[in-house]
């Protein structure tokens, strides 16, 4: 069985071939940063136009690649939700109108449900987990007991965590996005330097991570009416930061996992690719803690041709799966999915 994934909720386009035995045959990514860079943020048309461009000369790449027909597809899987309105409706359109033209079955993803089963397309799944998803637009803590029944336990009351990385790069000048940036200084820093909140910590299992923003910007402004040059505080300050935020993550992980009494953790999303994130996390005792490789942490088609592919095999049915929706929330989804199992 073969599943052709399109991915265009931000300001990735991708396209793969998820195929069952052999796993993941083809795929190919492009980023827009180059794009929206001398903007310093995304621009939501230039997005759309961009996918619109790209979609369909991918779509030949990678099946070409895999040395594949359309007719050797089975189902179309795109990202439905929740993205940019714009970009979801390119991605929407085009895999409508390829279902349309090669009659296949179509499969509309949830962007997160593509997250959280993305360390699974080299791994079995072990059901129940913990998923911690961290982008640009999210913060998540999910309890997953099986195959659409995930219950959101915990999130961010304000900025993601990726967003709080952009914003905090922005304020020291470094380039969109930040998050790389920022876990590529902090290695030539020292973490304990500054000393940044960390929200929320002793209540439940939300995050809120402005407060830990506007501390970052109090403190690189006092520095710099001091007098100190940027670049003999960068370091420090993104250490420090980054320590700070990654904390916060840390500790809600290990107290949802206690609570629910569950070991295995799953962490997906652009965030995940942090390697402070990563080390800390892996020392983490009586955890098992899943990460995808590295490419598939950020947006990318093979997850969603994965999720894609669970959906199909599920006999997954839903309503309205020609409208985009930039909001979706992950409980909402359980809900108004049906499915054999
Ligand atoms: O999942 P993703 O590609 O797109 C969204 O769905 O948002 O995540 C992008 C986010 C950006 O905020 C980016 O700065 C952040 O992930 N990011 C990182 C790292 N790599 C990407 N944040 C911290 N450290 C990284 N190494
Ligand atoms: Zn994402």
């Amino acid at each position: 069985m073969k599943i052709l994934g399109i991915e265009t909720s931000c300001d990735e386009t991708g396209v793969a071939v998820y195929s069952e035995p052999e796993g993941l045959v083809s795929e190919l990514l492009y980023s827009q940063i180059r794009l929206h860079k001398e903007f310093g943020g995304i621009i939501p048309e230039l997005a759309s136009r961009d996918h619109a461009q790209r979609l369909a000369g991918m779509t030949q790449k990678v099946l070409e690649q895999a040395d594949l027909k359309m007719s050797d597809i089975d189902g179309i899987a795109y990202t439905l939700g929740p993205g940019l309105i714009g970009a979801l409706l390119v991605g929407t359109s085009f895999a409508s109108s390829l279902a349309l033209k090669y009659e296949k079955k179509l499969l509309p993803v949830h962007h997160m449900e593509g997250h959280l089963f993305a360390p699974f397309i080299k791994q079995d799944i072990e059901y129940p987990f913990i998923a911690l998803l961290v982008s640009g637009g999210h913060s998540l803590l999910v309890l997953v007991k099986s195959f659409k029944d995930y219950t959101v336990i915990g999130r961010s009351i304000d900025d993601a965590v990726g967003e709080c990385f952009d914003k905090v790069a922005r304020m020291l000048d470094l380039e969109y996005p930040g998050g790389p940036e920022i876990d590529r200084l902090a290695k030539m820093g020292n973490s304990d330097q500054y000393k940044f909140p960390r929200p929320l910590l002793q209540e439940g299992l939300n995050f809120s991570f402005s407060g830990l923003k506007t501390a970052v910007r109090y403190k690189v402004e006092k520095l710099n009416d001091q007098g100190i040059l940027l670049e003999d505080y960068i370091h420090d300050i993104c250490a420090s930061f980054q320590e700070a935020a990654i904390e916060s993550l840390h500790h809600k992980c290990v107290k949802a996992c206690k609570e629910f009494n569950v070991d295995n953790l799953i962490i997906s999303g652009g965030v995940a690719a942090n390697t402070r994130l990563r080390a800390l996390f892996s020392d983490s005792k009586n955890l098992n803690v899943i990460f995808p490789e590295f490419k598939l942490c950020t947006d990318n088609g093979a997850m969603i041709a994965y999720a894609g592919y669970l959906n199909f095999i599920n006999n997954v049915t839903m309503d309205d799966i020609y409208s985009p929706r930039p909001r979706w929330d992950l409980n909402q989804l359980c809900k108004e999915s049906s499915f054999d199992g």
